[in-house]
């Protein structure tokens, strides 16, 4: 079933890992033009919950294309078989709470919401370590009892503009420095709860949880399929999870920074 209006062919679906005979995952499906994108958002659920933070379950999903409905003719064409989707864990959303329509105020009463549970403060400074610049408030899910992070499209972007040069320090250096355009959230979270954000403690607090983050972007090295499309979807989530680990130690400084002026683009001088 093809769901609202995005800017993505987005469908709710059920997915199988392959050969389980168990009972299929309620899955939101979105078909993403570049792969470069679907490793994105693959590394940032795999990388967020190291960090324990409210991300749903991601995959790579290879769908036929008869089951995704209004797929523009030209990616049929190219992937007659199967299409690669990343696949988000459904979280049900929370039917009794208002559509948001223009005018309900419905973006005041999700940040609202949002801000008061710790997923406020902690979205804020996961935002920051993964540059992510497109927070805005269909961004989240409430499953009635929790706030759910989605879409991390717009997240590390600098990576993919060293990828081919990866390992050389200037494009490292330039993974450290990267700062997205905008941390709506923080800004969010420091209007409506300003002195008890506590977001400082959790640079500090995640620092301790990178040995996970390490063993996770070390694992995905060796992540191989038979499927040539989706061994390159994966060595690029291992990209972007080094680069996450990469920049943990500089989110104290990055948080500090975008403290000062939660407004601005900030100015950046080289962190060495
Ligand atoms: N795991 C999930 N559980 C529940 N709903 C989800 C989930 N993932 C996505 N959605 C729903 O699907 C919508 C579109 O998903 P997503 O935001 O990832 O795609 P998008 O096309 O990039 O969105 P946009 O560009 O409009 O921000 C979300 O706003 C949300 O309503
Ligand atoms: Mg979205």
């Amino acid at each position: 079933m093809q769901t609202g209006n995005h800017q993505n062919k987005v469908w709710r679906g059920i997915t199988q890992v392959p050969g389980n005979v168990e009972a299929g995952i309620p899955t939101v499906i979105k078909w993403i033009e570049k792969k470069e994108v679907v490793a994105t958002e693959l590394a940032c659920s795999l990388a967020g919950q190291a960090l324990k933070l409210q991300i749903p379950v991601g995959s790579i999903v290879l769908a036929e294309p008869g089951d995704l409905p209004t797929l523009p003719d030209r990616v049929i064409q190219n992937n007659p078989k199967s299409v690669i989707c990343y696949g988000s864990e459904l979280q049900w959303p929370d039917d009794l709470q208002a559509r948001p329509v223009a005018s309900s105020g419905i973006e005041n009463l999700v940040w609202d919401s949002l801000c008061k549970t710790a997923q406020g403060p902690n979205g804020a400074a996961w935002d920051e370590l993964v540059t992510n610049e497109d927070r805005h408030h269909e961004n989240v899910v409430f499953d009635g009892k929790k706030w759910w992070l989605i879409d991390h499209e717009r997240s590390l972007e600098t990576v993919a503009q060293v990828m081919q040069r990866f390992t050389e320090q200037t494009s490292k250096q330039k993974i450290l420095n990267a700062q997205a355009k905008q941390n709506r959230l923080l800004r969010e979270v420091l209007n409506r709860r300003p002195t008890d954000h506590n977001m400082n403690k959790l640079p500090k607090s995640w620092e301790r949880m990178q040995q996970r983050l390490r063993w996770l972007a070390s694992s995905s090295e060796k992540w191989k399929t038979s499927i040539p499309e989706v061994d390159s979807v994966l060595m690029m989530t291992s990209h972007y999870l080094w680069s996450i680990d990469l920049r943990l130690p500089t989110l104290a400084l990055h948080l500090q920074k975008r403290m000062i002026s939660p407004n601005n683009k900030l100015q950046w001088d080289s962190l060495s």
